[in-house]
């Protein structure tokens, strides 16, 4: 059975069991900051847990590429993958109650799975074994899934475990629950979460009001297990692509070709999603993907960088618009990376042959090989490789621990995006950051106090804003809201900034956006009216505009619906020609 059969069966299984197919969402997540990429498919559903009434439907059904970083290191075994695809179905607001199509849970879930397959599939029911949570101290073993697994026909390997078997949330607050994993061959192939707890930021566990099924699984896997392949390199989704770099190698060894093979796919799957190589967060997670490829690449005498994106995207432009229509654009990027890590790699060799012949103490300090790495980008193993040909060793623990401490610092930085900051500080970009807030305020001043802030995007040429409401904004009310705003920056309000408690400013009304996480201290962002009342008060990295008079006009482009229960209103600030330098 073929990957493109596999697909089909499934979206074609579920949807005839009353799923909705829905689209895949980007790998860089737009609506949760707590996290780098999206990672599993009920990433960009995960608010439906708690609000069902926002899911376009009760069931839904994807297949959604994913991204694990994680699994970085792991690439190069036989399962693991650092982009993949995930299939999935989901159910939104089970209360108990069974209905043909409306939510499910545990019961309709695992009959399904099962159904799925040994009959669909028809994989041989002495491959799979299967486990579920058997409890710990914080939570209770999972005896409803554990005999539903019993009363399966033909399932006979059952076992309970801790941990593994209880998933999410993701990120440190969430919707989360116990879980069942199907096993074929001891590669896990399936995993139905059943959400009924969610779990808030000081790590309690709470019965969720609706319960919800989160079912995952690897396709690369799953198709190298039903063509009866030992690895997912093996199945079809990845094979011509091992063959390819494998014949267009001079030195090849299978490790480093799994390698090349998996960092430019998951380079064109980033790129394709707007990714571009650079030092920060998502930047340099693709970098260095791109430099472990070429690194790679050289081991094994590869360089045919673009034939294999090129012949990647012609397989999943067919699933892909972004793959399609992003392709030409990710070889570009791949091929300017690429150039600029070789210089990086002459330059350090050069460095490292100077330290050599400048001395005979046989041993590259801690501090120089550290220096090559974060300078020149010189991975570790290399520095050691081309010293060990010149008979000189490297100080490795010394490295070990240097790096170490430069990871712990990178982490820091991350953590302080992650606090909401702006990507850049262009007087711009600002502007539009406290227009964002003032805009919220007359949403919310106008509209009701159930509006919400759901996702936001803000860049030097505009402001995005996604907002709940359970339907479409008026032109009026769209006027009304703007005229607000234009109102606030005419009184030249001031934009004061304090440092608080989360909790405490969570309490004194200040707004936080959905399904982000905090951290303990936070900084609050308010805008004071002429009388001293809050106009905006919000949870925020800022930087802001000292008083709002600083803006120039601001004006609301487009509204649209974003997601069910959720518009999306564009606006910008045009600036003031005199203020521009
Ligand atoms: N969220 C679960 C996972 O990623 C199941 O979809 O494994």
């Amino acid at each position: 059975m073929t990957h493109q059969e596999i697909r089909q069966k499934y979206l074609d299984y579920f949807k005839e069991a009353h799923h909705v197919e829905v689209p895949p969402a980007s790998l860089v997540p737009d609506n949760d900051p707590s996290v780098l990429f999206t990672v599993a498919g009920m990433q960009q559903f995960k608010d439906y847990y708690q609000h069902p009434q926002n899911a376009p439907a009760p069931r839904i059904v994807t297949i959604q590429p994913c991204i694990r970083t994680i699994d970085i290191d792991e690439v190069g075994d036989d399962t693991h993958n650092t982009v993949f695809e995930m299939y999935g179905h989901f159910s939104f607001g089970y209360t108990g109650q069974d209905t043909p199509d409306g939510p499910y849970f545990k019961k309709q879930a695992l009959t399904m799975a099962w159904d799925f397959l040994t009959n669909v599939l028809a994989i041989d029911k002495n491959r799979i074994r299967a486990t579920y949570f058997g409890g710990d101290e914080k939570r209770p073993t999972d005896t409803e899934s554990k005999e539903l697994l019993q009363s399966l026909d033909g399932l006979s390997r059952i076992e309970g475990y801790g941990n593994e078997n209880f998933w999410g949330p993701v990120g440190d607050e969430g919707p989360c629950g116990p879980n069942v994993e199907f096993y074929i061959d001891d590669v896990e192939v399936w995993n139905s979460v059943f959400n009924e707890y969610y779990k808030d930021r000081d790590g309690n566990y709470t019965k969720a009001e609706y319960r919800g099924v989160d079912m995952g699984g690897g396709l690369e896997r799953l198709a190298a297990a039903i063509q009866g392949k030992p690895t997912v390199y093996d199945s079809d989704l990845l094979s011509p692509y091992i063959t390819l770099v494998r014949e267009n190698s001079n030195n090849y060894n299978e490790r480093h070709g799994r390698i090349v093979t998996d960092h430019v796919k998951a380079a064109l799957f980033l790129i394709s999603d707007g990714v571009r190589p650079g030092n920060k967060t998502r930047e340099y997670i693709l970098r260095r993907l791109i430099r472990r490829a070429v690194r790679a690449g050289q081991t094994i005498g590869f360089t045919k960088y673009g034939q294999l994106m090129e012949s990647f995207a012609s397989m999943y432009g067919q699933y892909y618009e972004t793959i399609k229509n992003n392709y030409q654009e990710a070889i570009t990027v791949f091929d300017a990376e690429q150039t600029k890590f070789l210089k990086t790699l002459d330059s350090g060799t050069t460095q490292l042959e100077r330290i050599i012949t400048a001395s005979d103490n046989g041993e590259i300090s801690a501090e120089q090989a550290f220096k090559l790495f974060d300078t020149f980008g010189f991975p570790i193993e290399l520095t050691s490789e081309l010293a060990a040909e010149k008979n000189w060793t490297v100080d490795l623990t010394g490295f070990q621990e240097l790096f170490n401490k430069h990871k712990d610092m990178s982490r820091a930085g991350m953590e302080k995006i992650f606090q909401g900051g702006l990507a850049d500080h262009n007087p711009q970009t600002v502007a539009h950051h406290t227009a964002h807030h003032l805009l919220l305020a007359s949403l919310r001043h106008i509209l009701g106090g159930h509006v919400v802030q759901r996702g936001s995007n803000v860049t030097s040429e505009r402001l995005r804003i996604d907002v709940s409401h359970p339907e479409k904004i008026t032109e009026e009310q769209l006027k009304m809201a703007e005229d607000l705003v234009n109102q606030k920056i005419a009184e030249d309000l001031p934009v004061i900034s304090e440092t608080m408690d989360r909790d405490k400013a969570l309490a004194s009304g200040a707004l936080a956006e959905f399904g982000t996480k905090y951290p303990k201290e936070v900084t609050v962002y308010s805008i004071i009216e002429q009388d001293g009342s809050v106009f905006s008060r919000e949870l925020c990295g800022g930087p802001h505009v000292m008083s709002t008079g600083e803006l120039g006009r601001f004006e609301i482009l487009k509204e649209e619906g974003s997601s069910a229960g959720v518009r999306r209103i564009r606006a910008r600030v045009v600036p003031r020609t005199s203020s521009i330098s």
